[in-house]
């Protein structure tokens, strides 16, 4: 995204709040777990704004890298769009906390399916992963994208966990998703 002040810039106008678990910690924010319903997600800005912060030719490259990340979730699947924890908190159970509480969220929403995608360098959190019970499913080559975006990594993993759920209660929808988040726990 660039220079810290533009992507925050872009970052504030366009993170749907709605669409994330936060971890704070002493009034502090610590960690940050993004989820894709298919109601939307937790950014996705407009080829416009990405123009009207960057110019044509570096806007519309930011958005074509974004989309090129980006993957829809079905009506009963909820995707992590991305996963982070305040570098001085890791290795306390923050991340582990926020996609156990995700998986209870998912669950009393009827979510068949939490997957997300790490990418293969990233060994600490596909390990977190694993341990938590997401099996990987496929693997995807970024060539030649990873060259043309200069991405330090080559192959994308999906992980799945599929959650057995009480259907009786209700078709999966994801809308208290929205709600749910405004909660504290
Ligand atoms: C991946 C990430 C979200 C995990 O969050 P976390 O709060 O550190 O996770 P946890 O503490 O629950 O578990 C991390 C594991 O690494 C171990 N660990 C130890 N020291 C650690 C450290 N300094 N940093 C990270 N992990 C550490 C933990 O003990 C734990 O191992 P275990 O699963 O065998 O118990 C966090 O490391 C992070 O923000 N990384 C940068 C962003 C990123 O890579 N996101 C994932 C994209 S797919």
């Amino acid at each position: 995204m660039g220079d810290s002040v533009r992507a925050t810039r872009v970052l504030a106008r366009h993170l749907v709040p709605a669409c994330c678990l936060a971890a704070i910690c002493n009034d502090k924010l610590v960690g940050l777990l993004g989820v894709q319903t298919a109601q939307g997600g937790f950014f996705s800005p407009p080829v416009a704004s990405l123009i009207s912060e960057y110019g044509v030719v570096e806007g519309v490259y930011r958005y074509m890298g974004l989309f090129f990340l980006h993957r829809e979730a079905v009506s009963d699947e909820w995707y992590v769009d991305g996963i982070a924890v305040d570098k001085n908190m890791r290795g306390k159970k923050v991340g582990t906390a926020l996609l156990n509480y995700l998986e209870v969220m998912a669950r009393e929403n009827n979510i068949r399916k939490i997957s997300l995608d790490v990418i293969d360098t990233n060994r600490k959190a596909r390990s977190l992963y694993s341990r938590l019970g997401f099996v990987e499913t496929s693997q995807s080559s970024i060539w030649p994208f990873n060259h043309i975006y200069e991405f330090p990594f080559k192959t994308v993993i999906t992980m799945e966990k599929e959650l057995a759920c009480n259907r009786e209660e209700g078709d999966g929808n994801s809308q208290r998703f929205q709600k749910d988040t405004h909660k504290t726990y």
